[in-house]
């Protein structure tokens, strides 16, 4: 366990913590070096941070590794990105030591026949796990998430399970990815971008945000905690007073 200051005793911890992993290849430009080697860093990083918030007990966490924008990329970089997921899915003592609950969120089937279905075996590997739950965004869009949802909640009307009157919020929220796990409360984007980026955008309603200009394979630990710090000076008013 990590040795807790007295001001983080008392920090509230936000439930559900996503972020935005960018910067990997402006960290490789700045060290004259591929593009590949700010993603590696870049998934080392993502392992560190899901440690440590798994560590302080935060229970849900969201990292997006790759949008469903993301295949404009060169088939290069692509491949590469692939493969350090890869590289994750193998090494399943990631999350089954931690008592991780590691899940994918997005299109999952346009990816790699043998990526879905070691995917399928990691989910199935940490389905108990009791520690984070942690979802991995890859080929997400959150437009696109939402399309899927009216879709399914247009089929369920007409196969006559579903009046158009019940459709709320919850009902819609009951179709995306997320479903049954609380909203984010906290979204981080570090390399000094300040945008959504199509990420989550149904759950990001009553999100805190918190940006910083480090590029994410610089991001440590003490950044994730001046998150929270941030986010605990902050008052969540949800619309009310
Ligand atoms: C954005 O940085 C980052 C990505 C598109 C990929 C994020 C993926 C990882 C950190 C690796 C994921 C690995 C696992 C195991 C989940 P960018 O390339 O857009 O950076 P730039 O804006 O500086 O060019």
């Amino acid at each position: 366990m990590p040795n807790f200051g007295k001001n983080e005793e008392k920090l509230r911890l936000p439930r559900h913590i996503a972020i935005i992993m960018d910067g990997n290849g402006r960290w490789a430009k700045r060290r004259f070096l591929p593009r590949s080697a700010g993603h590696r860093a870049g998934a080392k990083t993502f392992q560190d941070i899901a440690h440590y918030a798994n560590q302080i007990g935060v229970k849900y966490m969201t990292v997006y590794a790759f949008s469903t924008e993301n295949w404009k990329r060169p088939k290069e970089e692509i491949d590469n990105l692939m493969n350090l997921m890869r590289d994750y899915l193998k090494d399943a003592k990631n999350f089954k030591e931690e008592n991780i609950q590691v899940q994918f969120i997005g299109d999952l089937s346009v990816l790699p026949e043998d990526m879905q279905e070691l995917i399928r075996e990691d989910e199935e590997l940490s389905a108990s796990a009791t520690g984070m739950h942690l979802n991995i965004a890859v080929n997400y869009g959150g437009r696109d998430e939402i399309v899927r949802a009216v879709r399914r909640l247009a089929a369920k009307v007409e196969a006559g399970e579903l009046q158009p009157a019940d459709i709320d919020e919850q009902a819609v929220s009951r179709e995306l990815y997320t479903a049954g796990q609380p909203d984010p409360d906290l979204i981080i984007r570090p390399s000094g971008e300040y945008r959504l980026s199509n990420y989550l955008i149904w759950q990001a309603a009553y999100a805190e945000f918190w940006f910083s200009d480090i590029l994410w394979p610089d991001f440590k630990p003490k950044h994730l905690m001046q998150a929270i710090e941030a986010y605990n000076g902050r008052s969540r008013r949800f619309g009310g007073v």
